[in-house]
Parts: C-alpha cells; sequence; structure tokens
C-alpha cells in the first residue's frame, strides 16, 4: 500500500467513527436498540463512502439481505486503490448505550485486502484470551485458566491476586468465573462490548491484565486489529453453540481445534483501527454536548508505527452538514 495512501485512511477513519458515535448518543438511554442502531449505520456509511479507497465491508452487519448497509461485500469508499478490507462495528454495547451504561463505542477497522478473518459459515462466536504488551507471548489458550492467570502475574510481576480480569458476565461463564475465582485473581464483569475488554488489557490506566471468555467472532477480529497495533497478544478458538452450529463449520472445512493467534485474525502490518466513545468509558469519553457543538473522543491507531493517537474533537453543529439529516433524523435538531 503506497505510504501517502496510508496518511489519508488513518486521518479519515477517525472522521467515520466521531460520524456514528455522534449519530448513536442522541439515542442514549432510550430503551431503542434498533434506533440508535440504525443511525450509526447510516452516519457510518455516509461517512465511509467518501473514504479515497476500494473497500468491501468484510465484517458487517451481516447479509445482504438482512442488512440494507454495510452488509458483508458490500463496496465502499470512492473505488479508488488502494483495495482494502473493512470491519465495521458501528455501535459494539448497543443494549449499554440503549441503557446509558459505560463503554458503548462505535469502531471501524482497516486492513489490505484478503487479511481479515472470517469465521466459517454458522459460527458466531470465538473462545478468546487476549492481553497488553506486557504479557505477550505468556498466554496459551490451549492450558488451563489458573496457568495462563499465573504466566501473565510473572510476565507483569504482581501477584496473581492482583491481576485483573475482564469476563462478560453470562451464564456460558459461570465455570470459568469459579475457575478464576478460585485461583485467586480478581474479575471485571462487563455486561456487553469485549472489544473495549480486550483493549483495556492494553492501556495501563484501565487496571485490566486479560480479557476471557467467549465472545463475537467478528468482535475477536476487530480487537486483534487494535492490539496488533498497541502490540498486545490473544488467542481465540472458534465456538460452536449446538451441535448445528458445529456441522455447518466442519462442512465448511473448519478446525474446531485450531488456536488462532493475532496474525491469522489480522494478517500484516497495515492495519488502522479507529474507536470513538459514545457513552463515557475506560477507554475513551462519551459523546458531550454544548450549546453550539458536540466534543467526541476517540483512539486511532496504526500497526505499522504502533502509533495511538487520543483524539479530542469539537464539532460544530451549524458546520455537520455532511451528516447533520442523518444524526436528527430522531428529530431532535
Ligand atoms: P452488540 O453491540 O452487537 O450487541 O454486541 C455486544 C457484545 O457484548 C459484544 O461485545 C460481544 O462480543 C457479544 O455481544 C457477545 O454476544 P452475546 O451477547 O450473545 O453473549
Amino acid at each position: 500500500m503506497p505510504e501517502r495512501i496510508d496518511r489519508n485512511l488513518s486521518l479519515e477513519l477517525v472522521r467515520v467513527t466521531e460520524a456514528a458515535a455522534m449519530a448513536a448518543a442522541r439515542l442514549m438511554g432510550r430503551g431503542n436498540k434498533n434506533a440508535a442502531d440504525d443511525a450509526a449505520v447510516q452516519a457510518m456509511r455516509v461517512a465511509l463512502s467518501s473514504v479515497g479507497m476500494d473497500g468491501t465491508v468484510i465484517i458487517g452487519e451481516g447479509e445482504k439481505d438482512e442488512a440494507p448497509m454495510l452488509y458483508i461485500g458490500e463496496k465502499i469508499g470512492n473505488g479508488e486503490p488502494p483495495k482494502v478490507d473493512i470491519a465495521v462495528d458501528p455501535i459494539d454495547g448497543t443494549r449499554l448505550l440503549s441503557l446509558g451504561l459505560p463503554n458503548a463505542i462505535s469502531v471501524v477497522a482497516l486492513s489490505e485486502e484478503g487479511t481479515l478473518y472470517t469465521a466459517p459459515p454458522g459460527i458466531f462466536y470465538m473462545d478468546k484470551i487476549a492481553v497488553g504488551p506486557a504479557a505477550k507471548g505468556a498466554i496459551d489458550l490451549n492450558k488451563p485458566v489458573e496457568w495462563n492467570l499465573r504466566s501473565v502475574a510473572r510476565a507483569k510481576k504482581i501477584d496473581i491476586s492482583e491481576v485483573t480480569v475482564v469476563i462478560l458476565e453470562r451464564p456460558r461463564h459461570e465455570g470459568l468465573i469459579r475457575e478464576v475465582r478460585e485461583a485467586g485473581a480478581r474479575i471485571k464483569l462487563i455486561t456487553d462490548g469485549d472489544i473495549a475488554g480486550a483493549i483495556m488489557t492494553a492501556l495501563e490506566d484501565t487496571g485490566v491484565d486479560i480479557l476471557l471468555g467467549i465472545g463475537g467472532a467478528p468482535e475477536a477480529v476487530v480487537s486483534a486489529c487494535a492490539l496488533k497495533c498497541i502490540g498486545g497478544d490473544m488467542q481465540c478458538r472458534i465456538y460452536p453453540r449446538n451441535d448445528t452450529e458445529k456441522e455447518m463449520a466442519l462442512a465448511a472445512g473448519a478446525d474446531m481445534n485450531r488456536i488462532f493467534g493475532l496474525d491469522d485474525l489480522a494478517k500484516g502490518d497495515n492495519i488502522f483501527i479507529s474507536l470513538t466513545g459514545i457513552t463515557n468509558g475506560e477507554l475513551v469519553d462519551g459523546v458531550k454536548y454544548y450549546e453550539h457543538g458536540v466534543e467526541t473522543h476517540s483512539l486511532v491507531m496504526r500497526s505499522k508505527s504502533g502509533t495511538v493517537r487520543d483524539v479530542r474533537a469539537r464539532h460544530r453543529l451549524d458546520k455537520l452538514m455532511a451528516y447533520s439529516e442523518i444524526q436528527f433524523a430522531d428529530g431532535n435538531s
């Protein structure tokens, strides 16, 4: 990918997640997940369409017949080179947003064509383990939970009782939570949003050391993109929820035991990712409103340089032309 285009993409991606976050934030706490998602998707699509690239949505809102926009396979961008894979999650944590809870974010990741992993048909979930740079190389999904916790504690030169594990609060994780407690580590349960959970492991001031558990397969790929930029580590294994999903995956030639590392989930070293806070959270602040404007807070990352940019932007409402119709589609202009 030519250097000139690299620069353009990294600058432009933040505008995409800012637009989606601003559009969705107006619906915080309204209890309407679909309306918030629609607003974010529309805004993200408008912003993405002006980016100088020949992009294909690899991870999106679903198949064409179920998602009118940002569906898997949709062509995005102005059609000029480079050819890129795009992973979009207009809102990770739609429920968090609909209830006004922390850590709802808007995310988009971009990489060279053919580099982002897509799960086999029928597979929606992966078993995940993620850590930040200090524990890179210290994880093994084939080993017991306690082994991983001790290994991460050793790598970070802390006691296992000081290790904090972030886990999605789900009935399927009851056994995992028990194992972590028996090993003597601390737990931070999150109700949604395991992309933010994975990224927390790589940012020291969050106090989170490791993410464990089963979450969305698309979210695993987006998390891997972020951890490749920050320098963390991640391993995943596909997780069929039932025999039907297992049979579909096996029929497609999937290996149930294969461990996917960062480079399997997101190949190469030309990855860009931007995330913008919709509600306040550990990674970024949520969207805030002022008399004549809106403030957004984003993290923009690039794997080649390992740069993580912390971007705060003040948007003037009277200048938000491109997105204004979408933002105020809820009648709140
Ligand atoms: P959505 O915002 O798309 O609903 O995803 C939220 C999320 O919590 C993800 O972060 C996570 O990977 C996935 O859902 C877990 O799935 P489930 O809620 O089915 O356990």
